[in-house]
């Protein structure tokens, strides 16, 4: 996948997803399904785009049971899958075991949602410092990448290896809206910072011409 472009397909309908999909085209890299369209439609929504798919579907519980969630999506062959990294080792390496031949699995290091309040809340260390932890534990486990938020690019550069995926969401163009991001990386730093890939969603998704705004962003970079 050498486009780094990954567009979120956060809608909640095939019907939607599949028109997105067909207006982007070939701009994209790969699409994203998350758990809503997941949810709402199952795995005939990974079967109706035809392109990579990252299924991001953040996987959190024993490693057993992880284990047979990645065996059960062998038959979708996404591009990625992830699974959080708080899950710890054993869980990591059963997901790295068990993912479907192909496929790259991800390690959610921390929320960009969790700020440093609301991590000391569940007695856990400021962001960077759970961050470096569990970029190196998802390196240690055999992961392929970790999906990780702008301010974070940093720290995951210095404790990964060269061809560890790096994928970010939290993406605003440079003439675009904030929406509700405190302070969105633009396509092109995020790049420069060490992602490997860029998530966005609405900026191309919400435009009038998803296919135009898409192939904006990738001149941007
Ligand atoms: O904000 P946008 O529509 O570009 O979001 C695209 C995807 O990135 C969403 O599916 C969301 O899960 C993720 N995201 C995130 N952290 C943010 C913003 C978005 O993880 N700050």
């Amino acid at each position: 996948m050498s486009n780094p472009l990954i567009v979120a397909l956060d809608v909640p309908s095939i019907d939607e997803a599949s028109t997105l999909a067909k207006h982007i085209g070939d701009a994209a890299g790969a699409f994203k399904i998350g758990m809503e369209l997941f949810y709402a439609a199952g795995p005939d929504a990974v079967r109706s785009i035809d392109a990579p798919i990252f299924l991001d579907l953040k996987l959190h519980d024993i490693p057993t049971t992880v284990a047979r969630s990645m065996r059960a999506l062998a038959p979708l062959r996404p591009a990625m899958v992830n699974v959080h990294a708080l899950g710890g080792r054993a869980m990591l390496e059963a997901a790295v075991a068990d993912k479907p031949e192909g496929t790259a699995l991800l390690a959610v290091t921390i929320l960009t949602s969790l700020h440093d309040a609301a991590l000391a809340e569940i007695g856990l260390p400021p962001a960077q410092d759970a961050v470096s932890l569990l970029a190196t534990l998802a390196v240690d486990a055999g992961c392929d990448g970790v999906v990780c938020a702008p301010a974070d690019l940093e720290t995951v550069r210095a404790v990964a290896p060269d061809d560890f995926l790096i994928v970010t969401p939290g993406i605003r163009p440079a003439d675009h809206s904030q929406d509700e991001h405190a302070r969105g990386t633009t396509p092109a730093e995020a790049m420069k910072a060490g992602a490997t890939h860029i998530v966005v969603g609405r900026p191309i998704t919400r435009a009038t011409d998803p296919g135009a705004a898409a192939r904006a962003i990738l001149e941007e970079l």
